[in-house]
């Protein structure tokens, strides 16, 4: 029998769990103030950008470091239009995925094709034409599945469109409308970064073995799609589908932190104050979402933020971003299982930004562990086992 183990001390590095406050990269891209429930893009607090700047103008700006000039932005519009058509064998590939396959499973698996079908020209080291070539294509993806599931064609993007017009445009084959492409720009505003969350370190340690950058972005997908992270808006809508009327909110909230659940769009691991996203996103659902949902999605929230606060005090549990989220998005035409990729098509320019970033000044990322196991352990052949 095995008694060794290897010595607790042989490692005497701090090893706080999930890496909580670890400082993985320096970053100039975007910053969470946890304590003061700010948020800041290259020095703009997201309250100067949100409903203000678009979301070519925000790309430009973390991509390329400052907000574009109208010259600027019309020719950085032209490069995202240049590049928004998929090669059709992408096109191929999605349609060999069964219907009933999640749009992110499908998101990853269209970006991993385009790296293989285009391999020429993501197999340079990444540079920012590879940034805007493969962001530019993340709502054509999603929008060729979207419809190939439905037993339709996939409508080719169309000039003149920004990203948002042109995600609407591609997913549902009509011009779309204002109230539905205005508030889908900003909601793409607020989630394009966020500091060194979990996709974006995926990214970021990928790029650090000078691997390309569509498998940065194909492992950050991976990431983001898991509900502790990026898939909890379908979530929040499930929740409250399933509470469906205010009589039913405290009795649903209480029987799930009763079982031990966690409620979705509540809780961050940085923010000890309110998201200032779910503060702009909640405004901007009360203005775009159905009066009679805005109000139960508001209830829920209070009530969830009272338990929350009764139940676990002092652990500082506000409402996160994914929270009106459900409702923004659920006003802007789009199906539960479209939101967190909706989140990657903003988030595909954070993490470029941050792929770019980590190669100008790279170095292999390589944690330790803590090796908790056995040492002393004979071999035995396998008839003796
Ligand atoms: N509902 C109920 N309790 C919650 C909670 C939630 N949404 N979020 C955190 N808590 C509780 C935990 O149960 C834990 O309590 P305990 O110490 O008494 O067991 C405490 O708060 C701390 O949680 P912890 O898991 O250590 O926080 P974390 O920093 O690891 O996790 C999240 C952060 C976002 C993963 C977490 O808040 C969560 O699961 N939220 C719900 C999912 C969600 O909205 N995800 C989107 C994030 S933007």
């Amino acid at each position: 029998m095995s008694t060794a183990t290897a010595s607790p001390n042989e490692i005497t590095l701090p090893k706080p769990e999930g890496l909580e406050g670890v400082v993985a990269a320096s970053t100039a891209l975007s910053h969470v103030f946890g304590e003061e429930g700010r948020l800041v893009y290259r020095g703009y607090d997201i309250h100067e950008l949100a409903g203000k700047a678009s979301f070519e103008e925000v790309a430009h700006l973390l991509w390329i470091g400052h907000l574009p000039t109208k010259a600027e932005l019309a020719a950085f519009q032209s490069k995202l239009e240049a590049n928004r058509e998929l090669p059709p064998a992408v096109i191929d590939v999605l349609r060999l995925l069964p219907d009933d396959a999640a749009p992110m499973d499908a998101l990853r698996t269209g970006l991993s094709a385009l790296g293989a079908i285009d391999s020429e020209h993501f197999d340079e080291t990444p540079d920012l034409d590879e940034a805007i070539a493969v962001a530019a294509r993340f709502p054509g993806i999603l929008a060729a599945f979207f419809r190939l599931r439905s037993g339709e064609q996939p409508v080719k993007p169309k000039a003149g469109h920004n990203t948002a017009q042109s995600y609407l445009y591609q997913l549902f084959g009509k011009e779309p409308e204002a109230r539905h492409w205005k508030p889908l720009d900003t909601y793409l505003v607020l989630l394009a970064d966020h500091g060194m969350n979990a996709s974006t370190f995926t990214a970021r340690v990928i790029a650090s073995t000078q691997s390309d950058l569509i498998s940065a972005l194909t492992g950050a997908v991976g990431a983001l799609k898991g509900p502790l992270h990026g898939g909890a808006p379908s979530k929040v809508l499930d929740m409250l589908h399933a509470i469906g009327d205010a009589d039913n909110v405290e009795k649903w909230l209480s029987n799930a932190l009763d079982n031990g659940e966690r409620l979705m769009g509540f809780g961050h691991r940085v923010y000890k104050a309110e998201d200032p996203r779910a503060e702009i996103l909640r405004e901007m659902a009360e203005t775009a979402s159905d009066p009679a949902f805005f109000k139960l999605s508001k209830l829920t929230e209070d009530k969830a933020l009272q338990m929350l606060n009764e139940r676990k005090p002092g652990r500082r549990l506000y409402t996160n971003v994914e929270f009106y989220s459900a409702a923004v998005l659920a006003a802007v035409g789009l199906p539960g299982d479209m939101f967190t990729p909706t989140f990657a098509v903003s988030r595909s320019v954070g993490w470029s930004a941050h792929v770019l970033e980590q190669v100008s000044n790279n170095r292999l990322i390589r944690p330790q562990s803590q090796f908790v196991g056995p040492t002393d352990k004979k071999f035995s052949a396998i008839e003796s086992r």
